[in-house]
Order: C-alpha cells, then sequence, then structure tokens
C-alpha cells in the first residue's frame, strides 16, 4: 500500500500544490497533517488560478477523499470561507473532506498573543509570523490546560471552557494590552464558535481511525506538506521556524499514520531560494538579481501578500533538508524564472570562521556568520515555458539540474517550468 509524501525542502513556497495535484491522480486519500491556514497553497488548472490554505490541494478530485488530520490547527472562520469559496466555484465539497477532531482550534486570543509577542523575545528581530495564531495556538496544545479540540467544540461544557479560557487569557495578556479585555468577549466567542461548530460538523470524524484503516485497506495515501522543511519546529533555523514539523519527519505525528508507510518522499524544491519573515538566508540577494526573480517569480506570499526575499540555490540547506525529510526524489519548480539571467549560481557550501563546512548549522547565529562559496553556472537566457520533455530543455538548464541533483544526491523526477498542470516534465518520458 504505497504512501506518498510532497515536502517543501526550503523555507515554504516551493509550489507543492502543483506537485499533489499532479500526484493525486493516482492516489486515493491526500492528507494534510500540520500547520494551518498560514499555508497557501496556489493550483492553477484549466486557466483558473485557486488559492488553498487548509483544504487540501487533492479537493478538485471528487473520487479522492480529503483528510486535514490531528496534527493541523484550525481556524474555523477561514476555513468555512474557503469551503464555501471553493463551493461557490462549482468544486465539490462534501463527505470528501473529513477534519480531524483531535486537531486543535485557533481562537481569537490566539490571534492577539500572535501579534503581541512576535518579536518579544528573539533579540529584537521579529520571526514575521503570518498573524494567523499558529504558534499561539501549538503553544496551547503542548502546555495542554488552554487547548480546546474540534471535537471539544460538541460536548456540553463548551460554553464554560470558553469562559474560563477567555478570562485566564484577559489576566495573561492584560500586561501586554490594556485593551484586550474590550477585544475578548467569551459570548461572542462562545456564539461564534457555537455557529462555526455547527457547520463544520458534517466533515469532523475520526481520521486517525480512518487512516490506519485506509493503509490497512490498501488505499494509496498522498501526505501534502505545508512550509518548508527549513520551517520546521525542531530542525529548522530555530527561532525563526513555525511551530510544527514541516520537514519530513512530521507525517507521523501528525497523522498519526507509521512512518514506515511511506514508501516515496518526493522533495519540492524552487530552482532558486526564497524566504518570508525573518531569520537567516545565506544565499539572499536583496539587489538587482533578487528584485529580477522576485517579478519574475511574482514572489508575493499567497497568505500575507508580502513580497518574498529571493536568492540563489542553496545546496547545503536542500542536501540537509532531502536527508532530514528521507527524500527520495527531487521536483524543481519554477525553473523558467531564472531564465532570463545570463548566469546562476549556486551555493555548494559556507565558510564559517575560516573553515569550510558543508553541515547546515543548528545556530542562526552561525548561520548568520556563513559566507556561502558559490559555483557559478551559465544561464540559457531563452524561453523554456513550452518544453515537456528533459532532453528539449536547453543544455544549460538540464547542465543546472544535473548539478543541483548531483549535489542534493537525489535523482530529479519532475521539472516545473510553468504555473500550469501542462507545463510539467517527467524525466524519463
Ligand atoms: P507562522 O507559521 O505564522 O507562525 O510563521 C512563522 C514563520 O514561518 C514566518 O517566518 C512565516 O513567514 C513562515 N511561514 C509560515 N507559513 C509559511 C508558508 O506557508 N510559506 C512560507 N513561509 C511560511
Amino acid at each position: 500500500m504505497p504512501a506518498t509524501s510532497v515536502i517543501g525542502l526550503q523555507w515554504g513556497d516551493e509550489a507543492k500544490g502543483k506537485i499533489v495535484d499532479l500526484l493525486t491522480e493516482q492516489h486515493d486519500v491526500v492528507v494534510r497533517y500540520q500547520g494551518g491556514a498560514n499555508a497557501g497553497h496556489t493550483v492553477v488548472m484549466g486557466g483558473q488560478t485557486y488559492k488553498l490554505s487548509l483544504v487540501p490541494s487533492g479537493i478538485f478530485h471528487p473520487r479522492v477523499q480529503c483528510v486535514v488530520a490531528g496534527g493541523v490547527v484550525i481556524d474555523p472562520a477561514s476555513l468555512l470561507k474557503e469551503i464555501d469559496g471553493l463551493a461557490g466555484r462549482g468544486v465539490t465539497v462534501g463527505k470528501n473532506l473529513m477534519l480531524s477532531d483531535r486537531a486543535h482550534v485557533i481562537f481569537p486570543w490566539h490571534f492577539e498573543e500572535d501579534a503581541l509577542l512576535d518579536g518579544l523575545c528573539t533579540g529584537g528581530e521579529p520571526i514575521g509570523t503570518t498573524l494567523r495564531g499558529i504558534g499561539p495556538c501549538y503553544r496551547d496544545k503542548v502546555g495542554r490546560s488552554f487547548a480546546i479540540r474540534l471535537g471539544d467544540m460538541y460536548r456540553d461544557d463548551f460554553r464554560r471552557r470558553i469562559e474560563q479560557t477567555t478570562r485566564a487569557k484577559i489576566q495573561m495578556l492584560a500586561g501586554l494590552d490594556e485593551a484586550i479585555k474590550t477585544k475578548l468577549d467569551a459570548e461572542k466567542i462562545f456564539r461564534d464558535y457555537s455557529g462555526y461548530a455547527e457547520r463544520l460538523k458534517p466533515f469532523v470524524a475520526d481520521t486517525t481511525a480512518y487512516l490506519l484503516d485506509a493503509v490497512e485497506a490498501g488505499k494509496k495515501i498522498l501526505f501534502e506538506g505545508a512550509q518548508g522543511a527549513l520551517l520546521d519546529i525542531d530542525h529548522g533555523t530555530f527561532p525563526f521556524v513555525t511551530s510544527s514539523n514541516s520537514s519530513g519527519v512530521g507525517v507521523s505525528s501528525g497523522s498519526g499514520v507509521p512512518a514506515r508507510h511511506v514508501t516515496k518522499v518526493v522533495g519540492v524544491i524552487k530552482a532558486y531560494t526564497s524566504r518570508v519573515g525573518g531569520g537567516p538566508f545565506p544565499t539572499e540577494q536583496d539587489n538587482a538579481t533578487g528584485q529580477q526573480i522576485r517579478d519574475r517569480g511574482n514572489e508575493y506570499g499567497t497568505v500575507t501578500k508580502r513580497p518574498r526575499r529571493c536568492g540563489w540555490f542553496d545546496a547545503v540547506a536542500v542536501r540537509y533538508t532531502a536527508r532530514l525529510s528521507g527524500v527520495d526524489v527531487l521536483a524543481v519548480m519554477l525553473l523558467d524564472v531564472p531564465s532570463e539571467l545570463p548566469e546562476l549560481k549556486v551555493c555548494v557550501a559556507y565558510e564559517l570562521d575560516g573553515r569550510r563546512i558543508t553541515d547546515f548549522p543548528a545556530q542562526v547565529d552561525d548561520l548568520r556568520r556563513v559566507q556561502p562559496v558559490y559555483e557559478t553556472l551559465p544561464g540559457w537566457q531563452q524561453d523554456i515555458t513550452e518544453v515537456r520533455r528533459i532532453g528539449d530543455l536547453p543544455e544549460n538548464a538540464q547542465n543546472y539540474l544535473t548539478r543541483i541533483s548531483e549535489l542534493i544526491g537525489r535523482p530529479v523526477e519532475i521539472v516545473s517550468v510553468g504555473p500550469d498542470r501542462e507545463q510539467t516534465i517527467f524525466a524519463g518520458k
């Protein structure tokens, strides 16, 4: 029963949605298992653009069961908006969407905390979160006392828990925001969330049991990672990370499906690098080249619309995340974006305190100090958006792919040369 996982190997926004959408045809179940509405997946189909945050990209295939598993944090208002938006455009959202009763719920106090706390204790540099309440919700999950899960919204003591938690949150946050009392109204929160709960009820299920049954029944499962492995809470560029396990290690904890069932891991990378928010980024090009990549790649956040920081491909970082995530094959996205550049640089090592290193540093302070060691490759300077076979790519584009593959130690299986489904090259075809 083959299960596949799709993992972003950089700082997110690697265009995983397109790969998930393409691979969905070969699977029966598509699972989101970590993160929340901080993620933004863009799927372009038949000239139409769809932006998804929480709903798995498999939703466009009515035959496929979509699962939002227990490791995800759910903002019910934004999820309902997404569901309504899809339904309004004729996409079926019914029994084909399942939400875990174990998933933790994002409440208004989480949004307040996200805005109040970001940057308070990270040495002055804000994490630059998406302000979707993600970190505070995961903090409450781990802290346990104030956590409310989707399944809790249907229990008799839901009102009491809202009242107690609102009171406690007001007390805790009053030192940071005197007006917090006026912003958190337990009665209104209870009313709003009871309404959300009612509307979400048809989708709520024990997804862990469902997925374990599906695995045993031999169904083909596709795990859709959100964010990228360098944002992993345990293995990323801490503290400039998201609050879940966004590398391959999160599949099992977030979904409840043992890791040994994942038989193929597709690592998704851009042909260059981008990052949104704070934190070190060794190959960043805060210059005309970075701007050219940003403009050509439309590198503005799907969720927050923030301009993304852009730079050269970093093989040290991706070799690390490919190994960490157990990647079998690579999908190289947005290869058409650097098409105009006369030459491309690839970071093959770092220099730290006069030493050449190829292991990704654990400490952000070290990562801030590294000097990238670059190899320069000639560009191809021609339009590749109509190319459909690797052999038809310009020689310099083929050489670029070969070098990336060598440095990461994984074969390139998929190359994307444009946003549409059709603009995809499968190696070996
Ligand atoms: P949070 O996930 O909103 O707490 O944000 C933490 C960090 O992760 C910030 O730097 C965000 O910009 C980044 N981040 C979160 N989700 C995404 C994503 O889907 N793509 C890229 N960056 C993300």
